[in-house]
């Protein structure tokens, strides 16, 4: 078994509602998954206790073949920081902060000293059609420049994973769509592993494989073929 990241037999539950119903996903190295299903069907709450966002009540996640759901907060706050990268919500960019710092970000808080850190963020803006903009602060971006931005800075660390929840609503369909590509062709050029929550039948076709959600559970397609 090549798997990345792993979960099994995943159940969540929040108040009366269950929200995951005994959930078997796998993702191999460099493989892209996509899952699809209605609203609250679970979707959300599988990726973060993949991610170790979210404890599941029961079931394992095992990254690599190692166990990760049972580690404590510090642990799984060091893992998410060093392992995987974020693309959960566009918008989240500090304001405050220069693109190039908001992509170093992730490095600086895992000890990377400031400049190198920007020095490596900086190489990212090229290939994701961002550069001359390092220096603007994300109110200065466009919606889709800032998704950019937001995608250097998930995968600025290198990460195993990245895990990504498309956003509904908010952005134009076609910038929406565009910055989706980037994120599956960039994550997969880079190696690594996504796991990206969509809407989008298209977004779905451009990665390796579709697992539906339905209720808490899956329908098709929790291991690779
Ligand atoms: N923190 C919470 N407290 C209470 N109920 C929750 C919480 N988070 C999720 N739920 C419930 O769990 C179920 C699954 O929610 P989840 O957010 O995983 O759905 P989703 O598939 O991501 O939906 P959407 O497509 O709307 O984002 C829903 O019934 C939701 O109301
Ligand atoms: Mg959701």
């Amino acid at each position: 078994m090549n798997d990345v990241l792993a979960g099994r037999a995943l159940a969540k539950r929040f108040g009366r509602t269950v929200a995951l119903g005994g959930v078997d996903l796998a993702v191999a190295a460099a493989e892209a998954v996509a899952i699809m299903g209605p609203s609250g069907s679970g979707k959300s709450t599988l990726l973060h206790c993949l991610a170790g966002i979210m404890k599941p009540d029961a079931g394992e996640v095992h990254l690599l073949g190692q166990r990760i759901d049972d580690l404590g907060e510090r642990k799984r706050s060091a893992l998410r920081r060093t392992r995987f990268g974020f693309v959960f919500q566009f918008g989240q960019l500090l304001p405050e902060l220069p693109a190039e710092e908001n992509v170093a970000l992730p490095l600086m808080l895992g000890g990377v000293a400031r400049q190198d850190a920007v020095r490596t963020a900086r190489q990212w803006f090229g290939p994701l059609g961002l550069g001359g903009m390092e220096g603007r602060r994300p109110g200065e971006l466009s919606g889709g420049q800032a998704q950019r931005v937001a995608i250097a800075r998930a995968l600025v660390t290198k990460p195993a994973m990245v895990f990504a929840d498309e956003p509904t609503g908010a952005l134009d369909q076609t910038t929406g769509h565009e910055t989706m590509r980037l994120l599956v062709e960039v994550t997969k050029h880079n190696g690594a592993s996504l796991l990206v929550v969509t809407h989008d039948p298209d977004v779905a076709a451009w990665c390796d494989r579709t697992v539906e959600v339905r209720d808490g559970r899956l329908l098709t397609g929790g291991v690779a073929a």
